[in-house]
């Protein structure tokens, strides 16, 4: 590939408009080959040279991928009037137009995947897909083995026709002030709205906390506390697309 100038890259990859690339230079946010750079015509290969912003590494492409472990308060949209939204975690980051990859409600945490890459999110949201999610349920109650057997073979949930078939596996129970809380660790094949409380409502032992630990072949990173984030790297990414 031909150099092009430094400004251009930047630009190109999204870390910001014309000006704010020129304000990140000027602040030294900038490193070709691990040395600041400041110069906004200097010449550069986006094949072989290493380019970083506030150490995030660029690529000369307008997609980005980050995994979000998100915490619960805050709503999975790009804006909203009531909440801190799963983008406000994300401030500064390279990536024009970026958007949570499906939605987890605003109390549950966990493996969120935030991109600007439409086909992809379309691709991992389509039902007809069906991407497999696994959640670590905290439910309220004791989970019997019947209740198991009913959240495996497919339940009402008020919708017109019955979940599909899910993996569930006691994982504990423990109890808190007197009452069972059982911990389960359910897989489903679907994203119906709100589903995972659905089916505990449905089995009588409400949802006390949820927290979605992969989505597909993407796994959560359990090194980042509830609000932290990291690019997806190229091997995660492959094995999402394939
Ligand atoms: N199912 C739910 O009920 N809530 C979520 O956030 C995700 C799945």
């Amino acid at each position: 590939m031909k150099p092009i100038r430094l400004d251009k890259f930047l630009a190109d990859s999204g870390v910001g408009s014309r000006s704010q690339v020129k304000s990140l230079l000027r602040k030294g946010a900038v490193c070709v080959n691990g040395k600041p750079a400041q110069k906004p015509e200097m010449k550069v290969d986006p094949e072989t040279d290493e380019i970083t912003c506030r150490e995030i590494l660029l690529s000369h492409s307008e997609f980005y991928y980050y995994m979000l472990n998100k915490p619960a308060g805050y709503v999975s949209a790009t804006d909203d009037n009531t909440a801190p939204t799963v983008l406000s975690l994300l401030k500064n980051v390279p990536g024009r137009e970026l958007f949570p990859v499906g939605r987890l409600d605003k109390d549950t945490e966990g493996l969120l995947l935030i991109t600007n890459d439409g086909p992809l999110a379309h691709r991992l949201l389509s039902p007809k897909n069906h991407v497999d999610k696994t959640y670590l349920v905290h439910a309220l109650g004791l989970i019997t083995a019947d209740d198991l057997i009913r959240l495996e073979s497919g339940i009402d949930i008020g919708e017109k026709a019955p979940t599909l078939p899910a993996g569930a596996k006691l994982l504990s129970v423990k109890t808190n002030n007197g009452r069972a809380v059982s911990l389960v660790e359910l897989t489903i094949h679907e994203g119906k709205f709100h589903q995972v409380k659905r089916m505990f409502q449905a089995i009588g032992k409400p949802v006390l906390s949820l927290k979605r630990l992969s989505m597909g072949t993407l796994l959560l990173d359990e090194t980042l506390a509830p609000g932290e984030f990291r690019m997806l790297t190229d091997e995660e990414l492959a094995n999402l697309r394939a």
